[in-house]
């Protein structure tokens, strides 16, 4: 067990973050049907695909301001009881819209959830707010657009998901110019379905400080060597890929050879319950597969902080818990 060790976390997407129990009760709550969506106590789904559309069906069982309110305050809470003491949440509009709420009652629920997590588990939190890459460029200005609006105090970051086999970064290079321009931190999902040309992509056209995943750079020695150069730092979310099949087993994983060739990686959850795992499974995970001690994974979360999209006054009280 690793809940002695204080944790961060800059990468789950709040949508992917809902327990079965949870969606169970919303679906009841709407009188939907969602016994393809789940079995026992396990989301269906078995390519990265038919995960995208699991999500997207769990996203639409969340409908109100309130409903996002409780999807961020139990996952906050949850994560907090393992040792978490940071997590940035991944947002995504269009899943908003998707299911009739406002983009502002959205970011309104969510902000709450982080407020009553604040109080009730002292975990503090803030908001990436997320395009969706299959979903085209033009749809991501717009996304950008409001981002760079400042929609909610907590807002601090722009990203994106979704088909990664799909387009360039070329496609998205206007929304990522317009949150940058507005002082938001930039991430970007490349690297995880695709091989090392995708964070290459990545880091030409939007140059993001972090990369989520990233984690196929290591097919290609001289990336790796840039990237541990640039300081650009890895969401990486080793139950995710070991779940998608990126990698074979968490032996097979790249983490700890990232890491010792000098690249900022951090560890994180992704879409936990979609993935069998938690921010505390995957902090015991690294120690019992990739040999973490406790003081390199207390590192960890120590990169994880200095790479947070949060004011410099909040970073160094969290720091300071460390
Ligand atoms: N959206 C939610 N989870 C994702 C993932 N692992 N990769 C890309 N987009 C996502
Ligand atoms: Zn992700």
């Amino acid at each position: 067990m690793t809940t002695h060790i204080p944790k961060a976390e800059l990468h789950c997407h709040i949508e992917g973050a809902a327990s079965t129990e949870l969606a169970l009760r919303q679906a009841e709550k709407y009188g939907v049907d969602i016994s393809g969506l789940i079995d026992g106590n396990r989301f269906q789904w078995d390519d990265f695909t038919s995960f995208l559309a699991a999500y997207d069906q769990t996203a639409a069982l969340f409908r109100t301001e309130e409903d996002y309110a409780l999807l961020s305050q139990t996952y906050l809470e949850s994560i907090a009881e393992e040792g978490a003491i940071y997590s940035e949440i991944f947002t995504s509009p269009d899943h908003a819209r998707g299911a009739g709420l406002s983009p502002d009652a959205y970011l309104n629920g969510l902000g709450e959830g982080i407020r009553r997590a604040r109080e009730s588990h002292g975990i503090e939190g803030r908001i990436i707010i997320t395009c969706v890459r299959h979903y085209g460029g033009e749809q991501a200005v717009d996304v950008a657009r409001y981002a760079a609006g400042k929609p909610h105090e907590l807002v601090t970051g722009f990203g994106m998901g979704g088909e990664e086999r799909m387009g360039s970064h070329a496609d998205f290079a206007a929304a990522f110019d317009i949150a940058r321009d507005a002082g938001l931190g930039i991430t970007t999902h490349a690297g995880e379905l695709v091989g090392p040309e995708s964070v290459l992509d990545a880091i030409d056209h939007v140059r993001p400080t972090r990369i989520g995943h990233g984690v196929r750079a290591i097919e290609d020695p001289a990336l790796v060597d840039r990237l541990a150069e640039e300081g650009i730092v890895l969401e990486c979310c080793p139950g995710s890929n070991v779940s998608l099949s990126v990698f074979k087993d968490f032996d097979s994983h790249p983490f700890r050879d990232l890491l010792d060739a000098g690249v900022k990686v951090t560890l994180n959850s992704d879409d936990p319950p979609f993935f069998a795992t938690t921010l505390g499974r995957e902090y015991a995970m690294a120690q019992s597969a990739f040999g973490m001690s406790d003081d390199e994974l207390r590192q960890t979360t120590r990169t994880a902080l200095e790479a947070a999209f949060v004011d410099e006054d909040t970073r160094r009280a969290l720091i300071a818990k460390l």
